[in-house]
């Protein structure tokens, strides 16, 4: 069960590395948060703006396959939004929108065999980003203009954590519907840059691994793993 072990703390380098360090020995489910995170992670290289008022936790996974945990947060996070009335929608392929901007993101960790550590940032009561961050970054508190009981949300947080987690274990294929339902991304017309390589071409589908099945000018279809979304034309507006 997600949640029934829960360590809180003031202040973290990152809730990511002290579940790491804790995994071993805990229990699948555990939870690691912090008020504030002095070294938040973000995707690979990046670092995570994590100011008091947003939600910052870590959840220990011991799942048989790592496949899709991530896609799984996404569609937990997005759930847990939505229940605020948030118009939210998920970036491929695991991003949190409101618009154009990122107001949460997730960094799934793999750590030993058998551990799966999920980051979850969400800037919940965030009133003001940094310079560079302002173009491309939201909160809810941005968005609605009012202040949110933390509490509360991390309470929704860890219960759809806990239903989608199961979902992925007893019915992926009814997961994978609810990705696809608000990732909005299939059919629509997109290019992404693949490491470095830049893909243009139709959405048709992703695969039971959260990959994205891109079909080509020409018909043939490539399987995508990672990549960023860099144009949105016409055809992809939300
Ligand atoms: C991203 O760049 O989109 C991933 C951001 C993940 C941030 C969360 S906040 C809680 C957890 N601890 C970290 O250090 N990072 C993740």
């Amino acid at each position: 069960m997600i949640g029934k072990k829960i360590y809180k703390f003031e202040r973290l380098d990152s809730t990511n590395d002290y579940a790491s360090k804790i995994a071993k020995e805990s229990i699948e489910g555990t939870i690691v948060i912090a008020d504030y995170q002095s070294k938040g992670k973000g995707t690979p290289g990046k670092t995570w703006f994590s100011p008091e008022g947003g939600i910052w936790l870590s959840v220990i996974l011991k799942p048989k396959s790592a496949s899709c945990i991530s896609l799984m947060a996404s569609v937990a996070v997005y759930e847990t939004l939505k229940s605020l009335k948030l118009p939210v929608w998920i970036k491929w392929p695991n991003d949190v929108m409101v618009n154009s901007k990122k107001i949460s993101g997730i960094l799934t960790e793999a750590h030993g065999k058998n551990n799966a550590i999920v980051g979850i940032g969400i800037n919940l009561n965030v009133s003001e980003f940094p310079e560079e961050l302002k173009s491309v970054a939201t909160s809810a508190m941005i968005e609605k203009n009012k202040t949110f009981n933390k509490q509360k949300v991390i309470n929704i947080l860890i219960k759809q954590l806990d239903k989608k987690y199961s979902l992925l274990k007893k019915r992926k294929g009814k997961l994978l519907e609810e990705w696809k339902k608000y990732a909005k991304i299939i059919g629509k017309q997109i290019k992404i840059n693949t490491n470095g390589e830049l893909i243009e071409g139709k959405v048709k589908d992703i695969d039971e691994n959260g990959a994205l099945m891109v079909e080509m000018t020409g018909g043939k279809v490539k399987k995508i793993t990672t990549g960023t979304i860099t144009l949105r034309n016409a055809d992809f507006r939300f």
